[in-house]
């Protein structure tokens, strides 16, 4: 069983300055909804609703946006703009959320490093809030979970990138577990690497369930491309030992860490809604 859904949000988001000068990547509205809300929704989607937020200096609205307001409640209450509460009201009263901060921002993989506190010794799903995935059946994280109940291992989300993309993600290469058209026994991965270097062109993507055995590996992994902790590096470890699938999700992912993939998300959303 999968309980607990971990949130690394401690870092700069420097690609959206000056926004994130002084407000959370994650708090960046897609329409009227913050990024991280959106990731938290699919998160109970997926049946999960013990939220382990790891946060930095400067995030102190993410704490704020999943508590109560008492002042400006009171003043909308009995309105026409109280309904306006009632999908992250509802999410306060299914959850709970607790938060660690990461002193350092040492790259994603010190960042789930930083959240063993929180998880403990169980299998958990990972949700990077910036990459915000839509579908209108099972979301991605219901559908990596069943992933995981039949293999029992880690589990990756990947899509197919454009081959001149790959220096923007990590890099899978393995084979097609027989039977299936969507899932891979991951043999290698390789963190960003220039196209000539990569050795397919399926890129992870912000969704991950984990073996609580990759803290002890993230202890041990030092830091590589970018000087940072890189998930990715742990994650090979697992996968020498055939201990990592990866799964091509169905739905859609918007890059809203980069400027192109907010607009385009909040197009679609923006589409969606006037449809
Ligand atoms: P990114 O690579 O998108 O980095 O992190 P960033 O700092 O958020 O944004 P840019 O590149 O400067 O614009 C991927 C995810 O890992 C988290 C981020 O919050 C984001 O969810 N992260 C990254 C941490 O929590 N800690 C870190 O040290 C690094």
């Amino acid at each position: 069983m999968i309980n607990k859904c971990l949130f690394p949000a401690a870092g700069y988001g420097t690609r959206f300055l000056p926004a994130t000068k002084a407000t959370p990547k994650e708090m960046l509205p897609i329409l009227t909804k913050p990024l991280i809300q959106y990731g938290v929704e699919e998160a109970v989607e997926a049946g999960i609703t013990t939220m382990a937020i790891v946060s930095g200096r400067g995030k102190r609205a993410i704490e704020d946006h999943f508590d109560i307001s008492y002042e400006l409640e009171h003043q909308i209450k009995g309105g026409s703009k109280e309904e306006l509460l009632d999908e992250i009201r509802s999410l306060i009263e299914k959850c709970t959320f607790s938060y660690t901060r990461q002193i350092e921002m040492k790259g994603l993989g010190h960042a789930i490093l930083t959240g063993e506190t929180l998880i403990g010794n169980e299998p958990f799903a990972v949700v990077l809030a910036d990459d915000l995935c839509q579908n209108d059946e099972a979301g991605v994280l219901e559908q990596m979970k069943k992933v995981y109940e039949k293999y029992q291992c880690s589990v990756v989300a990947i899509e197919e990138v454009p081959m001149d993309e790959t220096q923007k993600y990590g890099v899978i290469a393995g084979k097609l577990v027989d039977g299936t058209e969507d899932t891979y026994r991951v043999s290698d991965m390789v963190e960003k690497p220039e196209p000539k270097d990569a050795p397919t062109n399926l890129a992870i993507i912000g969704r991950y369930i984990l073996t609580p055995d990759i803290f002890d590996i993230l202890r041990n992994t030092k830091a590589g491309k970018g000087g940072e902790i890189q998930i990715t590096d742990a994650l090979l470890e697992q996968a020498k030992q055939g201990r990592v699938i990866a799964y091509k999700f169905k739905g859609k992912r918007f890059d809203c860490g980069s400027v192109d993939g907010f607009v385009e998300a909040t197009n679609w959303f923006y589409d969606r809604m006037k449809s």
